[in-house]
C-alpha cells in the first residue's frame, strides 16, 4: 500500500481538536513550570509559541499535515521556537493527551448543544402559548382517540427536550474528568500536580486509574447516545410535521422555505426539511453503533482502534446541531390551522370514552358501559351519524340512563376542559406546564 502513513494517521479528521490540544498543552506546560519540571523561561517560550499558533489558527491558517494533531502542534512549535518546544511533552503521552483533548471537545459541544436545546424549547413553549385555543384529535395507534389542546401536543416535545437537556448535563459529569497525567498507561515518575492542571482546564476531577483513563471512551459513547436520543425525538416531531402537513390532515402551516416543490408535479409542496431530519437520525444511530463497536472487547489500555472514535463523535455532533438549528427555525414559522383541527374532532368518535365515563358515573359498571358505547358507535357508523347528532331517543335505545345532559358532556371543548388531572390536557393543566417549562428554561445550570 502506497499511502500507509495516511492510513495510520488521523490528521485529516482530528485536526478539529487543534484548539483543545493547544489549550491542554498550555495548561500542562504551566503545571510543568509550577512543579519545576521545566524552568519558568522554558515554560514562557512554550506558552507564547502555543498561543501564537492558536492565534494563527483562529485567523484561518492551517497546521501542516502530520500523523495526527498532537504531532502537528508539537512539530510546529519546535519549528517556531526550537528544540525547547519538545519539553512540552515531558510527563505525558499522546494516550492521555488525546483522551483529554476529546473530553475538552465534547464538554464544549455539550454546552453548545444544551443552549440549542433550550432555544428549541423556548420556541415550542411560545408556539404552545399561541395554540392554547387549538382543539385537535389526540391519537393512539395514529387512530383518533380523544380531543386534546394543540399546546399540549407541542409541549410533549418540550418535555422530551427537557429530558435531553438533563441527559447532557448528566453526561457532563462523567466527561469532565481529566485523564492527563496518566501518561502512556502507568502514570509517570515525574512529580506532577494533576489537580493543578485540572483546575486550569476547568475539569471537576482527575481520573483515578491510569489504565482506565487512557482507554475510557465511555463518555464519548454516552454522549453519542444522548445525541441519538435527541435525534430520535426530533425525528418524531418531524414525522408529525410530515403527517400534519399532508393534504389529508392539513392541520398545520410552516413557511414554504422549509419545503420544496416537485420537478414534475406542479401542485406539490414537500416537507423536505422535516424528512431530512427524520432521515439524518439514522446516521446518528449509525455513529452510536460505530462508537460502541470500536470500544467492544478492547483490552486495557490504549489501543489504536480508539483513534476511530473521532469520526462518529464529530459526525453525530454536526448532524444533531444542524438538525436542532433547522427544526428550531422551522418551528418558529409553525402554526396550527385551528378550524381544520377542530373539524377533525368530529370524525373518529373522539367522545366515545366520555360517554362510557358518563354511563359509569350513572352507576353502570365501566365494562358494561364500554360495550354499550361500542354498540352506539357501530350504530353511528352504519347510519352515517356522529355521536353529537344522535337524539336522546336514539341514545335511550342503548341505555335508559342517557339524558339531555349527555350533549354538554360530549362537547369537545368541555371534554378537554374536564381533563384537569395534573399533566392532563385541560387549559388549566396546560398553562401550568407552560409556566413550569418557562421556569426550567430560565434556570441556570
Ligand atoms: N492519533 C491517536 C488517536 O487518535 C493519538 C494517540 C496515539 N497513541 C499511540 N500510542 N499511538 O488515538
Amino acid at each position: 500500500m502506497e499511502n500507509f502513513e495516511q492510513f495510520i494517521g488521523s490528521f485529516s479528521f482530528d485536526n478539529r481538536l487543534a484548539h483543545a490540544d493547544i489549550i491542554g498543552s498550555i495548561a500542562h506546560t504551566q503545571m510543568l513550570v509550577k512543579t519545576k519540571i521545566i524552568s519558568a523561561a522554558e515554560g514562557k517560550k512554550i506558552t507564547a509559541g502555543l498561543n501564537a499558533i492558536l492565534r494563527d489558527l483562529n485567523k484561518g491558517w492551517s497546521l501542516p499535515q502530520e500523523e495526527d494533531i498532537h504531532f502537528a502542534v508539537e512539530k510546529e512549535l519546535i519549528r517556531r521556537i526550537g528544540a525547547v518546544g519538545g519539553k512540552m511533552h515531558t510527563a505525558r503521552s499522546r494516550n492521555d493527551q488525546v483522551a483529554t483533548d476529546l473530553r475538552l471537545y465534547v464538554r464544549q459541544e455539550i454546552n453548545e448543544i444544551i443552549e440549542m436545546i433550550t432555544c428549541f424549547q423556548s420556541v415550542l413553549v411560545k408556539k404552545a402559548e399561541e395554540s392554547i385555543d387549538v382543539i385537535m384529535p389526540g391519537y393512539t395507534h395514529l387512530q383518533p382517540a380523544q380531543p386534546v389542546i394543540g399546546s399540549h401536543h407541542l409541549l410533549a416535545y418540550a418535555w422530551m427536550a427537557e429530558r435531553d437537556k438533563q441527559r447532557f448535563i448528566d453526561c457532563l459529569k462523567r466527561t469532565n474528568v481529566m485523564p492527563l497525567g496518566s501518561a502512556a498507561l502507568a502514570g509517570t515518575s515525574f512529580k506532577i500536580d494533576r489537580k493543578y492542571t485540572a483546575e486550569l482546564l476547568g475539569f471537576d476531577a482527575v481520573s483515578d486509574n491510569s489504565l482506565d483513563a487512557v482507554s475510557d471512551r465511555d463518555f464519548a459513547g454516552e454522549y453519542i447516545f444522548d445525541l441519538s436520543m435527541t435525534a430520535m425525538h426530533l425525528s418524531k416531531l418531524s414525522e408529525e410535521i410530515i403527517i400534519w402537513s399532508s393534504v389529508e390532515f392539513n392541520f398545520i402551516k410552516i413557511d414554504d422555505k422549509f419545503t420544496s416543490g416537485s420537478s414534475i408535479m406542479p401542485q406539490k409542496r414537500n416537507p423536505d426539511c422535516a424528512e431530512i431530519i427524520r432521515g439524518k437520525t439514522g446516521r446518528v444511530f449509525g455513529d452510536l453503533i460505530a462508537m460502541l463497536t470500536i470500544m467492544k472487547a478492547l483490552p486495557i489500555a490504549y489501543n489504536r482502534d480508539l483513534q476511530e472514535d473521532k469520526p462518529p463523535v464529530f459526525d453525530a455532533t454536526d448532524t444533531v446541531k444542524l438538525c436542532l438549528g433547522v427544526i428550531t427555525d422551522l418551528m418558529k414559522t409553525f402554526s396550527f390551522k385551528k378550524e381544520n383541527t377542530l373539524k377533525s374532532t368530529e370524525k373518529g368518535f373522539l367522545q366515545a370514552t366520555e360517554i362510557a365515563d358518563y354511563l359509569a358515573r350513572k352507576n353502570i359498571p365501566f365494562r358494561t358501559a364500554h360495550g354499550i358505547v361500542k354498540d352506539i358507535v357501530h350504530y353511528c357508523i352504519k347510519n352515517e351519524k356522529t355521536l353529537e347528532s344522535l337524539s336522546v331517543a336514539e341514545y335511550k335505545t342503548f341505555s335508559e340512563v342517557i339524558n339531555k345532559d349527555i350533549y354538554s358532556f360530549i362537547a369537545v371543548k368541555n371534554i378537554v376542559d374536564a381533563k384537569t388531572s395534573s399533566g392532563g390536557t385541560s387549559k388549566k393543566s396546560v398553562l401550568k406546564q407552560i409556566s413550569d417549562l418557562k421556569k426550567l428554561i430560565k434556570t441556570k445550570r
